[in-house]
């Protein structure tokens, strides 16, 4: 997979790519190697997949040989880790990106494909609703958390990841598994998997491509644990693994390991 790995103590693997150009592709192999693994193991992959712009290109590659002939989209369920509140076609939408680039151009089966419902007047209402589809597609018993192989997380300019925004309740959320919730600084509502589902996933990849994440990925990966300011930081999976896959730019503030 090439990039150069970068030890910072305690934060999971970090590898470093050149250019966004060979980040992409990099983790379009990590996904597919992911889901691969997940089948091997289990037979059923689950992955929740990030918003954003950054995966975009990461996305469409997976949609095109050779990856998307290496990926079992029969025995792969695809779940998202946050969402706007808009409408599934709405160009903000999560869903409607991964849609575009990858979903409508694989043959994954739709019923397999779970978006959350943003276009729901009340949030709250979504995310209980989201919970139920966790429910019911991890085949859960009382008590059980569903337990993704694969959540890929992206980072904001002001540390947030899904929408888990800095100062947010959603950030602390011990029990919920889905919120809905309003961002001031966004003016809007936003859905969200909470830490405890995103830290009882197998894997998390975080991706951060650009300069202006430089300083953020200092912050997050060698700076004080501050998870309310770096909400990021929450993001630590209890039995299971984090990668970051940043492009050189992203990286560029990392002290070198010595
Ligand atoms: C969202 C994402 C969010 C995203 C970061 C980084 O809904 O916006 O899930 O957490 O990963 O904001 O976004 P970019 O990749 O566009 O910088």
């Amino acid at each position: 997979m090439g990039g150069d790995a970068v030890e910072v103590k305690g934060q999971g693997r970090v590898l470093v790519f050149e250019t966004p150009e060979e980040l992409a592709p990099a983790v379009a192999d990590r996904i597919a190697a992911l889901t691969q693994q997940a089948n091997g193991a289990q037979g059923r992959a689950r992955i929740a997949l990030a918003g954003g712009s950054t995966p975009k290109p990461a996305y469409a590659l997976l949609a095109e040989p050779p990856r998307r002939d290496a990926i079992r989209w029969a025995d792969l369920e695809v779940f998202w880790g946050d969402e706007r509140c808009v409408r599934p076609d709405h160009p903000m939408s999560n869903y409607r990106m991964a849609h575009e680039v990858l979903l409508s151009r694989v043959p994954i089966p739709p019923e397999q494909v779970h978006r959350m419902r943003g276009e729901l007047a009340n949030p709250a209402e979504a995310a209980g609703a989201y919970e139920e589809t966790l429910r019911t597609a991890f085949g859960l018993k009382a008590g059980e958390l569903p337990r993704f192989d694969l959540v890929l997380l992206g980072l904001g300019p002001d540390g947030h990841t899904a929408s888990l925004f800095p100062g947010t309740a959603a950030i602390q959320e011990k029990t919920r598994w889905v919120v809905g919730h309003w961002v001031q600084k966004l003016l809007a509502n936003r859905l969200t998997l909470t830490p405890p589902v995103l830290n009882a996933a197998r894997h998390v990849l975080f991706m951060v491509s650009g300069a202006t994440k430089a300083e953020l990925v200092r912050e997050v990966l060698e700076g004080a644990a501050d998870p309310n300011r770096l909400p990021a930081q929450i993001i630590k999976p209890t039995d299971g693994s984090v990668e970051w896959l940043l492009d050189r730019a992203a990286a560029s503030s990392l002290r070198r390991p010595r």
